[in-house]
């Protein structure tokens, strides 16, 4: 959470922060700000304020900024509300400072320093900067090897020194910071989204090491003084894949590019037809010889854990626990050196994730990652990664992370069940054959988003809304569920279509719409008759079904037929009707769709 960006090159420094800020904004967007050291006036600059970069932008226009070398922040806020004064860059005496993370001992450094009647603010960030300050002997390394050595929990600070103008400082625990060097000029960043427009080449900052840029270049060095060699990493993504493309939110290009990102996903992966990690360097033997799969993600990334365990519990006949990484530790995991965890995660930074990750691995067990965002703290934790390729994802709202996870996810069961005997390759094959036919089913249900917007029109009004199925079909709404409530601002549950009336049918009315999937042939009939049970008490349903499956049914009800899959792939295409539909109800209130209020796309806090 919180993006945070550092120049020092040869272009004027604002257009460059400014800009950068805007591709971090998804990382938080209660406030922006920036600090720039002018040379020629020998100070530091700062303009900051509560809301966006929007906003930033604005405040910065009428000024005079001449200036090439700064650093930027955009936040989410924790320790202080949302105000212009606990806006960062945060600057105490001689020191100015950008934070993401958390600085849980802010209260007793306060006291200990006697900083109260120089803090402006109510944040643990400034806190930071003044203990920096209360420090500082006009040896920066000396200064922060000393203040970090006190702080507790996490960090990624940016420091400006008033008297080493050109000079950005940057030190971490935790939270993460990459770095690169291009033509133009020296640059870190809280990711590298921010860093794509310049180059594709990248280091990740390694932890408590001290990281420097000048007009010199980088240099980087231990807690000893000695000098790290970065080691630099490449990045695939195009250097404007995080533009909108034309779009009018990152959420629809992001929707729209889902055949591809899947393609991109496995295309690598197939050889001969069987899935083949080798490129990945994840051996057969981590699929041979757990004896427990234990899935530790948040959110969406949880949701596509859920598939995995339904495929593995059908296919494999192998019970797989799926833990709400924020829990994990907190609840007695069984875990051990025969258990795989297999570490989910978009951004790589989820903290509760990682977290998760590290307290497995301490018990012995062995570990996979299935990340978007190459060399993050989660891909670095783990013993094995596969990448999902699905390029920048910028929008809050996750949808081609989910679905690209869920294409590595078939490859992995697949790969299961060929390594540990349970398929012949015929079947392993027949199945990997009918995973490269859904970027086809995706389009297929992208060409026809028109109909979709038009059933999204008829939930505009609805305050609260049901989501039911059974099996694959339930578990794929829990994600759909998430995805209208946090874009649209609807109360949705997901419900199994059996539990309904087992207490929460009592909320359904005519004014409740319920969204239906039924892509499951096996227990199709029973979805129908609970569909059936909610139609009779007034209920309006919008049916997302298998078209194949659809002759049975009484066309009373709106329906949108999706493409025929094996039962396994519908989770796909569904999920990306249940995409389109959330996208549209928020696009249709007029909503910020990427930007969905009190969230932020990196959770770096627990
Ligand atoms: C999804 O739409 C979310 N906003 C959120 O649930 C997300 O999936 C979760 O925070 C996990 O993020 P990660 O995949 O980056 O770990």
């Amino acid at each position: 959470m919180c993006g945070i960006i550092g120049y020092t090159g040869k272009e004027e420094v604002k257009e460059i922060l400014l800009d950068a800020l805007e591709s971090l904004e998804y990382r938080g967007y209660d406030s922006a700000g920036i600090a720039v050291s002018d040379q020629e006036a020998e100070e530091i600059q700062i303009f900051k304020c509560a809301g966006r970069v929007s906003d930033l932008k604005r405040v910065c226009a009428d000024e005079e900024i001449h200036a090439k070398c700064g650093i930027g922040h955009t936040r989410w806020a924790t320790h202080g509300g949302v105000s212009n004064v606990n806006a960062h860059p945060h600057q105490v005496g001689r020191v100015t400072v950008v934070h993401n993370g958390i600085i849980e001992n802010y209260k007793e450094l306060a006291a200990e320093y006697r900083l109260n009647g120089q803090l402006k603010s109510e944040t643990d960030s400034e806190v930071a900067a003044a203990v920096l300050n209360a420090l500082y002997n006009g040896n920066p390394r000396e200064t922060i090897y000393q203040a970090v050595s006190r702080l507790q929990g996490t960090f990624a600070l940016v420091i400006l020194f008033e008297d080493f103008p050109g000079r950005i400082f940057s030190i971490r625990n935790v939270s993460p910071i990459v770095a690169t060097q291009s033509e133009e000029g020296c640059m870190l960043a809280s990711d590298v989204t921010a860093l794509c427009r310049f180059t594709n080449r990248y280091f990740v900052v390694p932890e408590y090491c001290l990281l420097e840029l000048s007009e010199d270049g980088i240099a980087l060095s231990d807690m000893q003084g000695k000098a790290v060699e970065p080691e630099y990493m490449e990045v695939n993504w195009g250097l404007n894949s995080s533009d909108k493309g034309g779009y009018p939110f990152y959420m629809e290009k992001e929707i729209m590019e889902q055949p591809e990102a899947i393609q991109n996903t496995i295309q690598n992966r197939i050889v001969d037809g069987m899935p083949d990690f080798t490129e990945d360097g994840v051996p057969d033997s981590l699929f041979v010889n757990c004896e427990r799969v234990c899935v530790v993600a948040c959110g969406t990334a949880m949701h596509a854990g859920l598939i995995a365990q339904s495929l593995v519990k059908s296919i494999l006949n192998m019970h797989m626990d799926v833990e709400l990484a924020s829990e994990y530790m907190y609840t007695d995991p069984v875990v051990d050196e025969k258990t795989l965890v297999i570490a989910i995660s978009q951004s790589g930074e989820t903290i509760d994730t990682l977290e998760a990750l590290k307290y497995a691995r301490k018990q012995g067990a062995r570990s996979l990652a299935i990340i978007n965002v190459k060399g993050s703290s989660i891909a670095r934790a783990s013993e094995y990664v596969l990448y999902t390729d699905a390029g920048p994802e910028m929008a809050v709202a996750s949808t081609k992370a989910y679905t690209t996870q869920l294409a590595l996810i078939y490859l992995i069961v697949a790969k299961m069940a060929q390594v540990r005997g349970v398929w012949k390759e015929k079947q392993v094959k027949e199945y990997i054959a009918e995973l490269k036919r859904v970027p086809s089913a995706i389009e297929k249900v992208l060409e026809r988003r028109k109909e979709i917007h038009l059933i999204a029109k008829n939930i505009l009004e609805a305050k609260d809304l049901f989501m039911i199925g059974r099996g694959l079909d339930y578990s794929l709404l829990l994600e759909g569920s998430l995805k209208l409530k946090e874009v649209s601002y609807i109360h949705s549950e997901a419900y199994a279509s059996g539990e309904l009336k087992h207490g929460p049918i009592a909320l359904i009315t005519n004014h409740t719409p319920v969204v239906a999937v039924v892509t499951q042939t096996r227990i199709m009939q029973k979805e129908i008759s609970n569909i059936k049970e909610v139609q009779s008490r007034g209920a309006r349903v919008i049916l997302f079904i298998k078209g194949e499956l659809l002759q049975s049914l009484r066309q009373e009800i709106e329906i949108f037929t999706l493409p025929n899959l094996r039962d396994e792939f519908m989770v796909i295409p569904a999920s990306v009707a249940l995409q389109l539909m959330a996208y549209y109800v928020s696009s249709d209130k007029g909503f910020d769709v990427d930007k969905p209020r009190n969230l932020a796309k990196v959770v770096t806090v627990e």
